[in-house]
């Protein structure tokens, strides 16, 4: 409880307040005192209204006696907000504009389209409801400017603004990631179980979100099975390779993959604006000798250490935009290049995605001398990391190796192509995430399935 004294004085200056947790502090405070003492924020209100509704000086509360988990068995209309209690005990604050805004009556809200009608243009950001009723297990708001809506209890609930109800949110949009190392072993799943049953695709989407990788066994060993699995999920991405393509070993290779070099870990594609979400690798004919080995290290995982192990180094990477290109024949002439930082973060700071190919990162650099040689001294570190958490895979004729290629670096272990009864044999597609998270969704409904 905060002092008396605290509270009045942060009302009279909350509009020079300037952090956010000081913002809240008092717009909470608002809140709560207008429930406890409606004379002082009916005073303090400033609103221009132009209705002739009029608006109640105190919150109004409606009550009814429901049980399901998601009607509503208390509904109160505060200064600006609507606070709804559901029969499961949750609660939680809804903004006034934000409940104006998708209004879900069919004059603001094309229900076959999910889309909405009402738009910015004729939003008042001072609209207040001033009346509520609670119907049918929702809530029926009166504006005061006199537009009715009716809101499901099942709709407000899925779009509480509480912690429980944001993590749910969160989740639907992306699972949370398990990090691994070394002692990680590749999550498998059965080509034909996952292409007949959708409860095994759902699944196998999970893992693959999870752990950014997933081996799945005994496909065909020929060209095609990898398309009719992401055309089972959605559209192949198409890159300048065309929508699908094939590594076979060559005596005269115009391509390093075409070769028994060793392939450094690294991303695929980080010279385009968007690089496929997932890279797939499926053996027809493996290398039967030695080597031919594929790594892998989890990428974000080890962004997060290096983070906790040298922040120089780690900014360094995250803010130091480098060059990527690729440069030639192949359906059509191509230049593609991207400038990007090895380790891209979203707006809070959560890792987004890696970009790495000692191949294909560009020798131009657009840099001050001094920032280039950071840059050598934190890639150097990082690579040391990746490869003290990666683990190597062979895959077999049949096997199909997924790969979160945001998040998860591979490389091939060299190989003597001489050695070998005849050449090694890959056909690859992509398949971004966009896709893969959609059919999950589409699939978790299907079943039901809580989410995380
Ligand atoms: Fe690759
Ligand atoms: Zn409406």
């Amino acid at each position: 409880m905060l002092p008396s004294k605290f509270i009045f004085r942060t009302l009279r200056s909350s509009s020079v307040v300037r952090t956010q947790v000081n913002r809240n502090v008092a717009f909470k405070l608002q809140e709560s005192l207008q429930t406890r003492h409606p004379h002082i924020t009916a005073a303090s209100r400033n609103i221009s209204l132009s209705s002739n509704h009029h608006i109640p000086n105190t919150p109004i509360t409606k009550k009814a006696n429901l049980t399901g988990r998601s009607e509503v068995t208390e509904g109160t209309v505060n200064l600006k907000t609507v606070e709804v209690t559901f029969g499961d005990k949750s609660r939680s604050l809804y903004p006034h504009v934000w409940l104006r805004e998708n209004c879900q009556c069919p004059q603001c809200f094309n229900k076959d389209a999910i889309a909405r009608l009402y738009l910015v243009d004729d939003l008042d950001l001072n609209i207040q409801p001033v009346d509520i009723q609670l119907d049918d297990g929702g809530i029926r708001l009166t504006w005061s400017d006199g537009h009715e809506g009716f809101y499901s209890g099942e709709w407000l609930h899925q779009r509480a603004f509480n912690d429980k109800g944001r993590r749910e949110q969160r989740s639907n949009f992306a699972l949370s990631q398990a990090y691994w190392g070394s002692d990680f072993k590749v999550p498998e799943m059965d080509f034909k179980a996952c292409m007949e049953k959708d409860e095994k695709l759902l699944k196998w989407l999970i893992k693959l979100e999870k752990y950014g990788v997933v081996l799945i066994t005994d496909a065909p060993a020929k060209v095609g099975p990898v398309t009719d699995f992401i055309n089972r999920i959605g559209f192949v991405k198409p890159t300048h390779y065309g929508s699908d393509y094939e590594i076979i070993t060559q005596v005269v290779p115009n391509n390093l993959a075409y070769t028994g070099s060793k392939l450094g870990l690294h991303t695929d594609l980080p010279y385009i604006d968007f690089p496929p979400g997932t890279t797939w690798l499926h053996c027809i004919r493996q290398h039967e000798g030695k080597g031919g080995d594929n790594g892998l290290s989890d990428g974000f995982h080890a962004a997060q250490l290096l983070k906790e192990r040298d922040r120089f180094h780690y900014d360094i990477l995250t803010t130091t935009p480098i060059y990527f290109q690729d440069k030639g024949f192949h359906n059509y002439d191509f230049h593609k290049i991207a400038r990007v930082p090895t380790i891209l973060l979203d707006e809070e700071g959560n890792t987004n995605r890696i970009n790495i190919s000692s191949q294909s990162r560009d020798s131009i650099m657009d840099l001050d001398p001094e920032r280039v040689m950071h840059f050598y001294k934190a890639i150097k570190i990082f690579n040391n990391i990746l490869r003290e958490i990666s683990i190597l895979v062979k895959t077999k004729p049949g096997d199909i190796l997924v790969i979160d290629n945001m998040r998860v670096l591979h490389s091939r272990t060299e190989f003597d192509p001489k050695t070998s009864r005849g050449p090694r044999h890959l056909h690859n597609a992509y398949i971004d995430w966009s896709e893969l998270r959609s059919k999950r969704r589409v699939l978790q409904e299907k079943f039901s399935m809580p989410l995380d």
